[in-house]
């Protein structure tokens, strides 16, 4: 079993969809058993999903023990693929990590989870906080979406420097390059200074999740964008594998 992170602590630089196209591939693709588990209160892996929004408050209550994960899973209509989803109990989720003091308890929840999914893809908010902190404990990568700008550069150092300095054991990092238009001069600039990280196009057919409510990969299999995505999920798979 792998836990796979989408993390940023910018804000709109495309996780939500990120982790909703991933957890697509991996079922489908990879005909892996994957859970989408949304740590977002803004709930955007459901809706990304076809899903409606939990009434209840109970998100949260996982951490503490009072609810289990099953009892919130959804099956989606796709094969090996169930959704965890948000509700808005996780307002309050930093400073109930913050009550219960146990640095791992997201990891100890994936480890129990491991007997029923391969692979783990957790959409995060943009925070920097106890979450990110059980988050970074709990995934075996984190993923870091960065569309191609100063800011988001910015971004990614702030994660470099918080792994260095408060976890000395931490999860390697993946950058992905997100919303590349390759019409514009600093967005080519950007690839050609990218290491060969992976890059997602600034893409329609991925804006287009949020009103169809289904990952790409379900109703644009052939786009370019639908095939990049397979491309990361690829080199994802590769290397938690190596
Ligand atoms: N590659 C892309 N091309 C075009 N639009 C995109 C792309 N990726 C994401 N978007 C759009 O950008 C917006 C932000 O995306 P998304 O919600 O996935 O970001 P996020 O990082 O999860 O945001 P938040 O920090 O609020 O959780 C959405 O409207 C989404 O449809
Ligand atoms: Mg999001």
């Amino acid at each position: 079993m792998a836990v796979i992170a989408v993390y940023s602590v910018k804000g709109g630089v495309g996780k939500s969809t990120l982790a909703a196209a991933l957890a697509w591939s991996s079922a489908t693709v990879s005909r892996r058993h994957t859970l989408l588990w949304d740590l977002d209160v803004q709930g955007a892996a459901a809706f990304l999903t076809g899903h409606e929004r939990p009434h209840g408050k109970q998100a949260a209550s996982i951490f503490s023990r009072e609810t289990a994960p099953a009892d919130l899973v959804r099956h989606t209509r796709w094969d090996r693929l169930d959704l965890l989803p948000a509700d808005d109990s996780l307002r309050e989720i930093d400073s109930l990590f913050a009550r219960i003091g146990k640095k791992r308890r997201l990891a100890r929840m994936t480890e129990a989870l491991s007997r029923d999914y391969e692979r783990i893809i957790l959409d995060c908010p943009p925070v920097l906080n106890s979450l990110s902190d059980q988050v970074i404990r709990a995934a075996d990568l984190i993923v870091v979406p960065l569309p191609p700008s100063p800011l988001s550069r910015r971004a990614l150092t702030a994660i470099r420097d918080e792994l260095v300095r408060n976890h000395k054991k931490h999860p390697p990092i993946l950058p992905v390059l997100s919303m590349v238009d390759m019409r514009r001069t600093l967005h080519r600039e950007a690839v050609a200074e990218a290491n060969g990280w992976p890059v997602i196009p600034m893409s329609t057919h991925l804006e287009q999740m949020a009103t169809r409510r289904e990952p790409i990969g379900a109703f644009a299999p052939s786009s370019p964008a639908a095939q990049a995505m397979a491309r990361v999920w690829t080199g994802i798979e590769r290397k938690l594998c190596s």
